[in-house]
């Protein structure tokens, strides 16, 4: 029987991808496309932009940190605190997205890596090992506090530049459901008898 033939055969060039691509980039963070078919001009949208990365790099912080205690979380309460941490993160991936597209329709450019975002958000920094049920939802509390507050100053903001577009998005899309994930996870750490009133 013959041996198998080791010969490398390489197909043409042709059909290889052409993966080391390198190239300036097309356009600089912190910058505003001018000339858009958007009545708001290039300075408000520029403002608008740059305050809705702020509320983006704290909405990827808390997605993440969702994750975080999701996976970290232990205790008696955790099969609900690990289902509702997870909810919570999927419902904040979608409320990111939601941000980073107006960002983009704005003609601006989006906070976006995790490296990025660590310095711009206004959210403390987890550690890096595991806490205790309270402390995960306090964090996640302080989170939502800074990021409610963050929505009403940009609402208003926007409202007052007749940005309504950003104005709805903010309120409907991201103050709401921050305010009743907040509600949720805070109920976890009134102090409630399981069985008998005290
Ligand atoms: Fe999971």
């Amino acid at each position: 029987m013959a041996a198998a033939s080791t010969k490398l055969h390489k197909a043409d060039s042709a059909v290889a991808p052409h993966w080391h691509a390198h190239a300036k980039e097309i356009q600089k963070y912190g910058t505003v496309i001018a000339d858009m078919p958007h009545p708001l001009s290039a300075k408000l949208r520029a403002d608008m932009v740059s305050r809705l990365n702020q509320l983006l790099a704290d909405s990827i912080n808390l997605r993440d940190m969702y994750k975080k205690h999701h996976w970290q979380v232990s205790g008696p309460t955790f099969y609900q605190l690990h289902l509702l941490f997870d909810k919570h993160y999927g419902e904040q991936a979608d409320i990111v997205d939601t941000i980073a597209e107006r960002v983009q329709l704005l003609g601006g450019v989006t906070i976006a890596m995790g490296g990025d975002v660590a310095q711009l958000t206004r959210i403390p920094a987890p550690p890096k090992g595991r806490e205790e049920v309270p402390v995960q939802i306090s964090r996640l509390l302080h989170a939502h506090s800074i990021i409610i507050a963050g929505c009403l100053d940009l609402s208003k903001a926007a409202d007052d530049v007749n940005d309504q577009g950003t104005n709805d998005l903010v309120v409907s899309d991201v103050l709401r459901p921050n305010e009743l994930q907040s509600w949720f996870i805070g109920q976890h750490l009134v102090d409630m008898p399981l069985i008998l009133n005290k």
